[in-house]
Protein backbone atom coordinates (compact mmCIF):
# COMPACT_ATOMS: atom_id res chain seq x y z
CA UNK A 1 0.00 0.00 0.00
CA UNK A 2 1.47 3.44 -1.24
CA UNK A 3 0.39 5.20 1.19
CA UNK A 4 1.35 3.32 4.39
CA UNK A 5 4.23 5.62 5.99
CA UNK A 6 6.27 2.85 7.62
CA UNK A 7 8.99 0.70 6.62
CA UNK A 8 7.25 -2.70 6.76
CA UNK A 9 9.95 -5.50 6.29
CA UNK A 10 12.21 -3.50 4.09
CA UNK A 11 15.53 -1.98 5.15
CA UNK A 12 15.14 1.39 3.74
CA UNK A 13 12.19 3.70 2.24
CA UNK A 14 13.80 3.93 -1.34
CA UNK A 15 13.48 0.68 -1.90
CA UNK A 16 10.07 0.28 -0.98
CA UNK A 17 9.13 3.21 -2.69
CA UNK A 18 10.61 1.73 -5.95
CA UNK A 19 8.50 -1.25 -5.70
CA UNK A 20 5.35 0.52 -4.96
CA UNK A 21 6.00 1.95 -8.08
CA UNK A 22 3.33 0.12 -10.05
CA UNK A 23 0.72 0.32 -7.66
CA UNK A 24 0.78 4.19 -7.69
CA UNK A 25 0.69 3.72 -11.68
CA UNK A 26 -2.95 1.67 -10.44
CA UNK A 27 -3.81 4.31 -8.85
CA UNK A 28 -3.36 7.13 -10.87
CA UNK A 29 -5.35 5.44 -13.75
CA UNK A 30 -8.49 4.75 -11.31
CA UNK A 31 -8.66 8.47 -9.90
CA UNK A 32 -8.25 10.16 -12.45
CA UNK A 33 -10.43 7.86 -14.82
CA UNK A 34 -14.48 7.12 -14.82
CA UNK A 35 -15.32 5.06 -17.67
CA UNK A 36 -13.52 6.59 -20.70
CA UNK A 37 -13.69 9.86 -19.39
CA UNK A 38 -11.11 11.92 -17.36
CA UNK A 39 -12.07 13.82 -14.16
CA UNK A 40 -10.40 17.18 -14.36
CA UNK A 41 -11.11 20.67 -13.58
CA UNK A 42 -13.46 21.73 -16.43
CA UNK A 43 -12.11 25.48 -15.71
CA UNK A 44 -8.84 24.55 -15.61
CA UNK A 45 -8.75 22.14 -18.81
CA UNK A 46 -9.96 25.17 -20.43
CA UNK A 47 -7.34 27.71 -19.10
CA UNK A 48 -4.68 24.67 -20.40
CA UNK A 49 -6.63 25.06 -23.87
CA UNK A 50 -6.25 28.52 -24.76
CA UNK A 51 -2.99 28.44 -23.86
CA UNK A 52 -0.33 29.55 -26.51
CA UNK A 53 2.40 27.96 -24.68
CA UNK A 54 3.33 25.94 -21.36
CA UNK A 55 5.96 26.77 -18.86
CA UNK A 56 6.82 23.55 -17.10
CA UNK A 57 8.85 25.04 -13.85
CA UNK A 58 10.74 22.79 -11.59
CA UNK A 59 13.76 21.54 -9.63
CA UNK A 60 15.54 18.38 -9.23
CA UNK A 61 13.84 14.64 -10.24
CA UNK A 62 10.75 17.45 -11.02
CA UNK A 63 12.56 18.93 -13.51
CA UNK A 64 13.81 16.00 -15.11
CA UNK A 65 9.77 14.47 -15.34
CA UNK A 66 8.91 17.76 -16.78
CA UNK A 67 11.75 17.03 -19.68
CA UNK A 68 9.59 14.17 -20.32
CA UNK A 69 6.57 15.85 -20.09
CA UNK A 70 7.56 18.53 -22.33
CA UNK A 71 7.40 15.80 -25.24
CA UNK A 72 3.70 13.82 -23.85
CA UNK A 73 1.98 17.91 -23.51
CA UNK A 74 3.68 18.42 -27.31
CA UNK A 75 2.61 15.62 -29.24
CA UNK A 76 -1.16 15.29 -27.00
CA UNK A 77 -1.74 18.76 -27.02
CA UNK A 78 -0.31 20.46 -30.05
CA UNK A 79 1.22 23.43 -27.82
CA UNK A 80 4.64 24.43 -27.38
CA UNK A 81 6.12 23.26 -23.81
CA UNK A 82 9.76 25.51 -22.50
CA UNK A 83 10.61 23.46 -19.39
CA UNK A 84 12.14 25.56 -16.89
CA UNK A 85 15.04 25.19 -13.86
CA UNK A 86 13.16 27.39 -11.08
CA UNK A 87 16.48 28.87 -10.01
CA UNK A 88 17.29 30.35 -13.09
CA UNK A 89 13.95 31.23 -14.44
CA UNK A 90 12.68 33.43 -11.41
CA UNK A 91 15.41 35.68 -12.06
CA UNK A 92 16.11 35.30 -15.98
CA UNK A 93 12.59 35.24 -17.06
CA UNK A 94 12.56 35.32 -20.93
CA UNK A 95 9.87 37.00 -22.93
CA UNK A 96 6.96 35.41 -22.41
CA UNK A 97 4.35 34.06 -24.93
CA UNK A 98 0.73 35.94 -24.97
CA UNK A 99 -0.91 33.56 -23.36
CA UNK A 100 0.95 31.66 -21.24
CA UNK A 101 0.22 28.84 -18.88
CA UNK A 102 2.22 27.49 -16.15
CA UNK A 103 2.90 23.98 -14.56
CA UNK A 104 4.93 24.02 -11.51
CA UNK A 105 6.02 20.02 -10.86
CA UNK A 106 6.64 20.01 -7.18
CA UNK A 107 6.84 16.20 -5.14
CA UNK A 108 6.57 18.62 -2.27
CA UNK A 109 5.17 21.55 -3.09
CA UNK A 110 7.40 23.64 -1.03
CA UNK A 111 10.65 24.02 -3.14
CA UNK A 112 11.73 27.74 -2.53
CA UNK A 113 13.17 27.84 -6.00
CA UNK A 114 10.01 26.89 -7.21
CA UNK A 115 7.34 29.20 -5.13
CA UNK A 116 9.78 32.24 -6.33
CA UNK A 117 8.67 31.87 -9.62
CA UNK A 118 5.21 31.11 -8.69
CA UNK A 119 4.77 34.02 -6.78
CA UNK A 120 6.38 36.40 -9.86
CA UNK A 121 3.77 34.48 -11.95
CA UNK A 122 0.56 35.41 -9.12
CA UNK A 123 1.71 38.89 -9.54
CA UNK A 124 1.91 39.03 -13.32
CA UNK A 125 -1.13 37.84 -13.73
CA UNK A 126 -0.97 34.38 -15.36
CA UNK A 127 -2.81 31.53 -14.24
CA UNK A 128 -0.92 27.69 -13.00
CA UNK A 129 -1.43 24.61 -12.04
CA UNK A 130 0.79 23.01 -9.51
CA UNK A 131 1.42 18.70 -9.83
CA UNK A 132 2.29 17.86 -6.09
CA UNK A 133 2.11 14.65 -4.00
CA UNK A 134 0.87 17.19 -0.89
CA UNK A 135 -2.05 18.70 -1.81
CA UNK A 136 -2.34 21.41 1.06
CA UNK A 137 1.19 22.44 0.32
CA UNK A 138 2.45 26.12 -0.39
CA UNK A 139 2.61 25.65 -4.04
CA UNK A 140 -0.45 23.99 -4.12
CA UNK A 141 -2.39 26.47 -2.49
CA UNK A 142 -1.08 29.29 -4.02
CA UNK A 143 -1.52 27.98 -7.40
CA UNK A 144 -4.71 28.45 -9.59
CA UNK A 145 -5.30 24.67 -9.97
CA UNK A 146 -3.85 21.65 -8.18
CA UNK A 147 -3.53 17.66 -9.60
CA UNK A 148 -2.45 15.15 -7.27
CA UNK A 149 0.32 12.68 -7.73
CA UNK A 150 -1.37 9.79 -5.64
CA UNK A 151 2.12 8.76 -5.22
CA UNK A 152 1.42 8.31 -1.29
CA UNK A 153 4.28 10.00 1.14
CA UNK A 154 7.86 9.47 -0.36
CA UNK A 155 10.10 9.47 2.26
CA UNK A 156 13.77 8.47 0.17
CA UNK A 157 15.79 11.85 -0.24
CA UNK A 158 16.19 10.43 -3.73
CA UNK A 159 12.85 10.62 -5.49
CA UNK A 160 11.29 7.60 -7.57
CA UNK A 161 7.73 7.33 -7.64
CA UNK A 162 6.85 10.81 -7.61
CA UNK A 163 8.53 11.04 -10.82
CA UNK A 164 7.11 8.11 -12.59
CA UNK A 165 3.63 9.90 -11.02
CA UNK A 166 4.69 12.86 -12.46
CA UNK A 167 5.07 11.38 -15.74
CA UNK A 168 1.57 9.78 -15.59
CA UNK A 169 -0.41 12.92 -14.16
CA UNK A 170 1.57 14.88 -17.02
CA UNK A 171 0.01 12.16 -19.47
CA UNK A 172 -3.66 12.35 -17.85
CA UNK A 173 -3.37 16.25 -18.12
CA UNK A 174 -2.09 16.31 -22.19
CA UNK A 175 -4.70 13.44 -22.65
CA UNK A 176 -7.63 15.18 -21.42
CA UNK A 177 -6.60 18.70 -23.28
CA UNK A 178 -5.81 16.97 -26.52
CA UNK A 179 -9.00 15.77 -26.56
CA UNK A 180 -11.28 18.67 -25.91
CA UNK A 181 -8.96 20.34 -28.20
CA UNK A 182 -10.20 17.32 -30.69
CA UNK A 183 -5.99 16.90 -31.19
CA UNK A 184 -6.38 13.03 -33.32
CA UNK A 185 -3.40 12.00 -31.29
CA UNK A 186 -4.77 12.47 -27.94
CA UNK A 187 -8.10 10.53 -29.25
CA UNK A 188 -6.29 7.76 -30.43
CA UNK A 189 -3.57 7.80 -27.37
CA UNK A 190 -5.20 4.83 -25.01
CA UNK A 191 -3.41 5.98 -21.95
CA UNK A 192 -5.31 3.54 -19.51
CA UNK A 193 -4.00 0.87 -21.21
CA UNK A 194 -0.62 2.25 -20.99
CA UNK A 195 -0.60 2.54 -17.69
CA UNK A 196 -1.50 -1.30 -17.06
CA UNK A 197 1.24 -1.90 -19.40
CA UNK A 198 3.53 0.27 -17.65
CA UNK A 199 2.67 -1.23 -13.99
CA UNK A 200 3.16 -4.54 -15.33
CA UNK A 201 6.63 -4.00 -16.31
CA UNK A 202 7.28 -2.19 -13.63
CA UNK A 203 6.40 -5.36 -11.51
CA UNK A 204 8.33 -7.57 -14.31
CA UNK A 205 11.65 -5.36 -13.27
CA UNK A 206 11.87 -4.84 -9.84
CA UNK A 207 11.01 -9.08 -9.62
CA UNK A 208 14.49 -9.05 -10.87
CA UNK A 209 16.34 -7.35 -8.27
CA UNK A 210 19.20 -9.89 -8.02
CA UNK A 211 19.92 -9.29 -11.98
CA UNK A 212 20.43 -5.24 -11.08
CA UNK A 213 22.60 -5.40 -8.22
CA UNK A 214 24.97 -8.16 -10.54
CA UNK A 215 24.69 -5.21 -12.89
CA UNK A 216 25.66 -2.32 -10.40
CA UNK A 217 28.39 -4.67 -8.62
CA UNK A 218 29.95 -6.00 -12.41
CA UNK A 219 29.47 -2.21 -13.58
CA UNK A 220 30.23 0.22 -10.89
CA UNK A 221 32.05 -0.99 -8.28
CA UNK A 222 35.55 0.21 -8.99
CA UNK A 223 34.29 2.86 -10.77
CA UNK A 224 34.88 6.39 -10.02
CA UNK A 225 32.76 7.92 -13.64
CA UNK A 226 29.39 6.56 -15.26
CA UNK A 227 27.55 7.43 -18.05
CA UNK A 228 24.04 7.22 -19.16
CA UNK A 229 23.36 8.43 -22.78
CA UNK A 230 20.31 8.22 -25.04
CA UNK A 231 18.21 10.46 -27.59
CA UNK A 232 15.08 12.05 -27.79
CA UNK A 233 13.09 11.01 -24.58
CA UNK A 234 16.16 8.83 -23.90
CA UNK A 235 17.72 11.68 -23.09
CA UNK A 236 15.46 13.29 -20.99
CA UNK A 237 15.46 9.77 -19.34
CA UNK A 238 19.53 10.13 -18.44
CA UNK A 239 19.57 13.43 -17.08
CA UNK A 240 17.32 11.15 -14.32
CA UNK A 241 19.10 7.68 -14.56
CA UNK A 242 22.38 9.87 -13.41
CA UNK A 243 20.72 11.96 -11.28
CA UNK A 244 19.89 8.82 -9.13
CA UNK A 245 23.44 7.40 -9.56
CA UNK A 246 24.94 10.61 -8.19
CA UNK A 247 22.66 11.67 -5.31
CA UNK A 248 22.92 8.23 -3.38
CA UNK A 249 26.01 6.18 -5.02
CA UNK A 250 28.55 9.29 -4.85
CA UNK A 251 29.71 8.62 -7.91
CA UNK A 252 30.34 11.02 -10.89
CA UNK A 253 27.89 10.53 -13.66
CA UNK A 254 26.71 12.59 -16.43
CA UNK A 255 23.60 11.78 -18.52
CA UNK A 256 24.75 12.48 -22.49
CA UNK A 257 22.17 13.37 -25.62
CA UNK A 258 24.32 10.03 -27.61
CA UNK A 259 24.76 12.57 -30.31
CA UNK A 260 26.79 14.73 -28.55
CA UNK A 261 29.21 12.51 -27.17
CA UNK A 262 31.46 13.30 -29.98
CA UNK A 263 31.34 16.38 -29.81
CA UNK A 264 33.77 16.33 -26.33
CA UNK A 265 32.40 13.76 -24.26
CA UNK A 266 33.89 10.62 -25.85
CA UNK A 267 37.15 12.27 -24.48
CA UNK A 268 36.35 10.67 -20.93
CA UNK A 269 35.70 7.04 -22.51
CA UNK A 270 38.69 4.72 -22.18
CA UNK A 271 38.95 1.13 -20.52
CA UNK A 272 36.31 -0.47 -18.40
CA UNK A 273 34.45 3.07 -17.81
CA UNK A 274 30.64 1.98 -17.67
CA UNK A 275 28.04 3.02 -20.52
CA UNK A 276 24.84 3.00 -20.12
CA UNK A 277 22.84 2.97 -23.34
CA UNK A 278 18.98 3.48 -23.45
CA UNK A 279 17.15 2.78 -26.74
CA UNK A 280 13.95 3.65 -26.89
CA UNK A 281 13.46 6.40 -29.00
CA UNK A 282 12.57 4.67 -32.67
CA UNK A 283 13.72 7.71 -34.59
CA UNK A 284 17.49 8.02 -33.42
CA UNK A 285 17.82 3.99 -32.45
CA UNK A 286 20.30 3.49 -35.90
CA UNK A 287 22.31 6.52 -34.91
CA UNK A 288 22.29 5.76 -30.54
CA UNK A 289 23.45 2.03 -31.87
CA UNK A 290 26.62 4.09 -34.26
CA UNK A 291 27.30 6.00 -31.28
CA UNK A 292 27.68 3.09 -28.69
CA UNK A 293 29.93 1.10 -31.40
CA UNK A 294 32.57 4.53 -30.77
CA UNK A 295 31.74 3.96 -27.15
CA UNK A 296 32.83 0.36 -27.06
CA UNK A 297 35.93 0.82 -30.02
CA UNK A 298 37.39 2.72 -26.94
CA UNK A 299 37.14 0.37 -24.20
CA UNK A 300 34.12 1.56 -22.79
CA UNK A 301 31.98 -1.14 -20.68
CA UNK A 302 27.93 -0.58 -22.48
CA UNK A 303 25.44 -2.11 -21.14
CA UNK A 304 22.19 -1.64 -23.38
CA UNK A 305 18.88 -1.23 -22.24
CA UNK A 306 16.04 -1.34 -24.41
CA UNK A 307 12.58 -2.73 -24.96
CA UNK A 308 13.83 -4.17 -28.44
CA UNK A 309 16.62 -7.15 -28.25
CA UNK A 310 20.00 -6.12 -29.74
CA UNK A 311 21.54 -9.06 -29.17
CA UNK A 312 24.92 -8.20 -31.07
CA UNK A 313 25.30 -4.99 -29.33
CA UNK A 314 26.62 -7.10 -26.01
CA UNK A 315 25.11 -7.13 -22.54
CA UNK A 316 21.46 -5.81 -22.51
CA UNK A 317 18.30 -5.47 -20.43
CA UNK A 318 15.33 -6.31 -22.36
CA UNK A 319 12.23 -4.44 -21.16
CA UNK A 320 9.02 -4.92 -21.29
CA UNK A 321 7.48 -2.50 -24.35
CA UNK A 322 5.02 0.40 -23.47
CA UNK A 323 4.70 3.80 -25.84
CA UNK A 324 7.76 5.10 -26.37
CA UNK A 325 5.66 8.65 -25.20
CA UNK A 326 5.61 7.56 -21.89
CA UNK A 327 8.25 4.80 -21.95
CA UNK A 328 10.55 6.67 -19.03
CA UNK A 329 7.96 5.43 -16.73
CA UNK A 330 9.66 2.23 -17.37
CA UNK A 331 13.18 2.31 -18.14
CA UNK A 332 13.82 4.75 -15.47
CA UNK A 333 13.25 1.95 -12.77
CA UNK A 334 16.29 -0.35 -13.81
CA UNK A 335 18.36 3.25 -13.48
CA UNK A 336 16.69 3.80 -10.09
CA UNK A 337 17.89 -0.03 -8.85
CA UNK A 338 21.36 0.32 -10.26
CA UNK A 339 22.13 3.96 -8.00
CA UNK A 340 20.42 1.97 -5.50
CA UNK A 341 22.41 -1.28 -5.11
CA UNK A 342 26.01 0.70 -6.20
CA UNK A 343 25.06 2.97 -2.91
CA UNK A 344 24.20 -0.01 -0.84
CA UNK A 345 27.84 -1.89 -1.79
CA UNK A 346 29.60 1.54 -0.91
CA UNK A 347 28.11 1.70 2.37
CA UNK A 348 26.18 4.28 1.98
CA UNK A 349 23.01 5.84 4.06
CA UNK A 350 20.98 5.20 0.84
CA UNK A 351 17.49 7.30 2.04
CA UNK A 352 19.63 9.84 3.43
CA UNK A 353 22.38 10.71 1.04
CA UNK A 354 24.91 13.79 2.78
CA UNK A 355 24.53 17.08 1.69
CA UNK A 356 20.95 16.66 0.31
CA UNK A 357 17.66 17.53 1.78
CA UNK A 358 14.12 16.10 0.72
CA UNK A 359 12.97 19.56 0.01
CA UNK A 360 15.00 22.82 0.23
CA UNK A 361 13.44 25.59 1.68
CA UNK A 362 16.00 28.31 0.49
CA UNK A 363 16.48 29.70 -2.44
C1 LIG B 1 15.39 18.40 -3.49
C2 LIG B 1 15.39 16.87 -3.48
C3 LIG B 1 15.19 16.33 -4.89
C4 LIG B 1 13.97 16.95 -5.54
C5 LIG B 1 14.05 18.47 -5.55
C6 LIG B 1 12.76 19.10 -6.00
O1 LIG B 1 16.59 18.85 -4.03
O2 LIG B 1 16.57 16.35 -2.90
O3 LIG B 1 15.04 14.92 -4.83
O4 LIG B 1 13.83 16.46 -6.84
O5 LIG B 1 14.30 18.95 -4.22
O6 LIG B 1 11.78 18.80 -5.06
P1 LIG B 1 10.23 18.96 -5.30
O7 LIG B 1 9.61 18.61 -3.97
O8 LIG B 1 9.98 20.38 -5.68
O9 LIG B 1 9.85 18.01 -6.37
Amino acid sequence: DASDISKGTYANYMLKEIDEQPVVMRKISSHYFDGKDIKIDEKMLEDVANADRLYIVAAGTSYHAGLVGKDIFENLTDVPVDVELASEFGYHMPKLSKKPFFIFLSQSGETADSRQVLVKVNELGHHSLTMTNVPNSTLSREATYTMELLAGPEIAVASTKAYTAQIAVESVLAKAVGEYKGVKLAQEFDLQGQLALAANAIQTIVEEKDRFKKIAHDYLANSRDAFYIGRGIDYALSLEASLKLKEISYIHAEGFAAGELKHGTISLIEKDVPVFAYVNDGVGAAHTRGNIQEVEARGGHVLVISSKKYAEDGDQVVLPAVDEMISPIVSVVPAQLIAYYAALERGNDVDKPRNLAKSVTVE
